[in-house]
């Protein structure tokens, strides 16, 4: 059965920007999360504690992380992959933090230098000082549908890291589909070998557009019962270590979607057309937003 409510998790700021090839000034990407925030998300990306030579666009991590405009309600989370990175994001005021791991040994090489075991064993420090401070721990999953160097990715491997991360304590799950290869199909396949090992209510789906094919595998993972999602407004980003990914779903065509099947998200989509906006504007190169490209400011005002 379709969820009444869906979550939507902002991931623009993070998995849209950090793709870009220019740096993009802080104080842009602080007005881009201000526009965010006005639209009624409750749950925003804002950056990555990584290290700045691998994914120089994040080296201002501490910089945004302090200077987020704060809201009731409004969740602002960072991607820690080490101790390190989650002192350094709690310092600077994270309301969460997020681990991210693989199902591709090859993919978990090339992003965060070390296999996939050895990943898990890394998020334990960091899980354990979580627990300490009361911090939620959100887990990635990427390469969940297919992974740029090994092709295909068994279901059974996705759930076994699935169930590592929410075995140790992770309350949500993020399943990433970071090459965007994925068909409904494929996803619903994925989700019935993830959810015998994590209730789904604990899964949330993080679609890449690559093949166009993100808005039906969300709408197969709201027929499996999913009620998170992961968009990128105007359809921003790809991963630096997938070559090929192109951007997130948008945010934008997510909630129109959303809207029309009459699930509550409390969003707005006129403040997400208004953030596309700015942000395309700052970037100077076109939005990927279907939305956003029929409702061009002159018809929404
Ligand atoms: P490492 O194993 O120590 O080795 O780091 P390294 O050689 O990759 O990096 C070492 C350097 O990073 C050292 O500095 C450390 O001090 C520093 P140096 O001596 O070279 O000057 N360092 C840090 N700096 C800042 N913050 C930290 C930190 N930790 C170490 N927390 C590490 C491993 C994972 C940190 C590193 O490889 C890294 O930062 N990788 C970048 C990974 C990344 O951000 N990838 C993109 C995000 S994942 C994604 O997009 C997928 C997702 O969207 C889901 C999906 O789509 O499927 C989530
Ligand atoms: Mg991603």
């Amino acid at each position: 059965m379709m969820p009444a409510r869906v979550r939507l998790v902002e991931v623009g700021p993070r998995d849209g920007l950090q793709n870009e090839a220019a740096i993009v000034a802080t104080e842009v990407k602080l007005e881009l999360i201000r526009r965010l925030a006005d639209s009624g998300l409750s749950h925003i990306e804002a950056t990555a504690f990584v290290s700045p030579r691998r994914v120089p666009q994040m080296a201002d991590h501490d910089a945004v992380m302090r200077g987020v405009p704060r809201r009731a309600g409004l969740i602002y989370s960072a991607l820690t992959p080490n101790l390190v990175g989650f002192e350094a994001a709690m310092a600077a005021g994270a309301d969460q933090v997020a681990v991210f791991g693989a199902a591709s040994e090859s993919f978990s090489q090339r992003n965060i230098h070390c296999s996939i075991a050895e990943s898990l064993q890394r998020f334990e420090a960091l899980m354990h000082a979580a627990r300490e401070r009361a911090v939620a721990v959100r887990g990635y999953v990427s390469c969940v549908l297919g992974c740029p160097y090994e092709g295909a990715i068994a279901p059974a491997a996705v759930a076994a890291v699935a169930a590592a991360l929410y075995q140790m304590g992770c309350h949500e799950i993020s399943l990433g589909d970071t090459i965007g290869v994925g068909t409904p199909g494929r996803t619903s396949a994925m989700l019935e070998a993830v959810a015998q090992r994590v209730p789904v209510e604990r899964l949330a789906g993080h679609f890449h557009d690559t093949y166009g094919q993100a808005l039906a595998n969300v709408y197969a993972a709201l027929q499996f019962g999913v009620a998170v999602f992961d968009a990128s407004v105007a359809g921003l980003g790809g991963c630096p270590y997938a070559p090929g990914a192109s951007g997130n779903l948008a945010t934008e065509d997510l909630l129109y979607m959303l809207d029309g099947l009459g699930i509550e998200t409390g969003v707005r989509l006129e403040g997400l057309l208004a953030a596309d906006r700015y942000i395309c504007a700052a970037l100077a190169r076109p939005t990927q937003s279907r939305v956003a490209l029929a409702r061009p400011a002159a018809v929404t005002g």
